[in-house]
């Protein structure tokens, strides 16, 4: 039985992890295949587009990564099954994330980190958290999760999904007049969508402005987003622009168009931008490789195998 990771980084990590948990397993790195009849599973990050075609007897890929648009970029990926990644370590740095995000804007530490640098001591005030109304977009295996966790600080919830949901506590929305009236009701937006050929680009100059906008007592100055999907989701240019426009009152990216950001992005300085380098919930190499031998024997032994990717959708 072969195995062969195909990963831009980590590669080594993650075959070292592996090795270690299995010991029995071929394992090859890309690009020193050997006889690539040998391997029937790839465990793949960003592989390098055809690679994936010269695999004659691959009978699953697994994804580095919950989001598999890094995979379905290939015009020759093979009909094979796609199992994407789905970890209980994963989803709750995901948590973590956007809880800490909704909290920091909810408290206004933008604009107390910047009263900081210049040793303002100033009272502004701060909506409770049943005036905010934190709007997830993605209601899938990260989403659902982050719900019940913003729940305990007592904010109100709605989602967004492509298909119906129903969720304990969360105002669930879908198709087009619900993306309306589900932005409509959201004061912080978190964005949790895979990149696909429907949602590359959704997060516009258009749908900013239709975020919540209530002004007056008891709630920000502006709406938030905080997007820890996917780059591709977004333009850059607009979310600046709606900033500059005070059409958003701050913002926190994990991903963006291109990564790394370049430097010449204003993002970078803009005060009311949180940045990180797409670590909002980190794959690690342990976990991976628990993962995919998971994956293999489940596979080796006829079982089914979950969290498989419909491709037609793109996620
Ligand atoms: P899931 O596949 O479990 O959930 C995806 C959700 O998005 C589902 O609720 C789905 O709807 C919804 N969705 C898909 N297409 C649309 C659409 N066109 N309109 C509205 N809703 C849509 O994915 P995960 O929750 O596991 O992960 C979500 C994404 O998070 C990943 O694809 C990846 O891009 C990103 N990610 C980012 C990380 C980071 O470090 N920044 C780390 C891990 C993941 P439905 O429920 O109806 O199917
Ligand atoms: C993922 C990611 O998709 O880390 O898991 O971006």
């Amino acid at each position: 039985m072969t195995l062969l990771i195909v990963s831009s980084s980590r590669a080594d990590q993650f075959a070292i992890s592996v090795r270690a948990q299995d010991p029995t397993l071929d394992v090859r790195v890309a690009p020193e295949l050997g006889d690539p009849a040998d391997i029937r599973y790839a465990l793949a990050w960003q592989p390098h587009p055809g690679l994936l075609q010269t695999l004659p007897n691959l009978r699953l890929i697994i994804s580095i990564g919950a989001g598999v648009d890094h995979l379905l970029r290939d015009r020759e990926l093979p009909p094979v099954r796609i199992a994407r990644y789905v970890d209980p370590d994963l989803t709750q740095r995901m948590v973590a994330y956007v809880v800490l995000n909704v909290l920091y804007h909810h408290r206004r530490m933008c604009e107390f980190r910047e009263q900081q640098s210049q040793k303002i001591w100033k009272y502004l005030p701060e909506p409770a958290a049943d005036e905010l109304r934190v709007g997830i977009m993605g209601l899938g295996v990260l989403g659902a999760a982050c719900a019940p966790a913003l729940g305990a600080f007592g904010y109100r919830l709605a989602a967004f999904s492509r298909t119906a949901k129903s969720l304990p506590g969360v105002s669930c929305y879908t198709g087009r007049a619900g993306l309306d009236a589900f932005l409509a009701a959201t004061d912080i937006l978190a964005v949790l969508l895979p990149l696909t050929a429907e949602t590359r680009g959704i997060l516009d100059r258009r749908l900013i402005r239709k975020l919540a906008r209530g002004g007056g007592s008891g709630r920000l100055p502006g709406p938030v987003l905080i997007n820890a999907g996917r780059g591709g989701l977004q333009r850059d240019a607009d979310i600046l622009a709606c900033l500059n426009a005070g059409e958003l009152y701050a913002a926190s990216l994990d991903v963006f168009e291109a990564e790394p950001l370049p430097h010449s992005s204003p993002l970078w300085s803009h005060p009311r931008v949180v940045i990180t380098p797409h670590i909002a919930a980190e794959s690690t190499p342990t976990a991976i490789a628990r993962y995919a031998l998971e994956q293999i024997r489940r596979d080796a032994n006829g079982e089914a195998i979950p969290h498989l990717v419909d491709r037609a959708q793109g996620y």
